[in-house]
């Protein structure tokens, strides 16, 4: 009974987690160290705080709008680094200049306000609508306290 309890509880508060995104490249990004700006936005849904989206595709960040367990993740070429606050979680390499993806995840526990970006370590991140080769995305799995 207490397993199918909590098992209920769970069910319950994934289906009240209504926070995701996903962004992609429009176009070719080459600045160097900085937030890629994945501006071709799929998804951008924050039940949290209805009025402002997830992620804003102006500055390549998505900003945890609740407390909770979220999976983060980029996918692309070439070299980079997934960003919490200014701390790297997750890098994707392959060190070359071929087309050839990468990608980085993590699942974390983030805390209201904590920021999620890609930063482009070095070279380019090939993009292009409506192909979207290079996506940046997340959702929350559960919200926590
Ligand atoms: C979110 O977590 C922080 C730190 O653990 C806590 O101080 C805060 O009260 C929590 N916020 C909510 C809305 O639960």
């Amino acid at each position: 009974m207490k397993d199918f309890t909590s098992r209920l509880l769970l069910i319950l508060s994934v289906a009240a987690a209504q926070v995701s995104f996903m962004a992609c490249l429009s176009k070719s990004f080459v600045e160097r160290d900085d937030a890629i700006l994945f501006d071709d936005i799929v998804t951008n849904q924050n039940d949290e705080q209805a009025d402002e989206p997830a992620y804003n595709p102006t500055t390549g960040r998505f900003i945890a709008p609740a407390n909770g367990t979220y999976r983060v993740e980029n996918s692309g070429p070439l070299f980079v680094h997934l960003m919490r606050n200014e701390d790297i979680v997750a890098s994707g390499t392959n060190h070359d200049d071929k087309f050839e993806t990468t990608s980085c995840n993590a699942v974390l526990i983030l805390k209201k306000g904590e920021i999620i970006w890609v930063r482009l370590k070095h070279g380019i991140v090939f993009g292009g609508s409506p192909s979207h080769y290079s996506a940046f995305s997340g959702f929350m799995l559960a919200p926590t306290s």
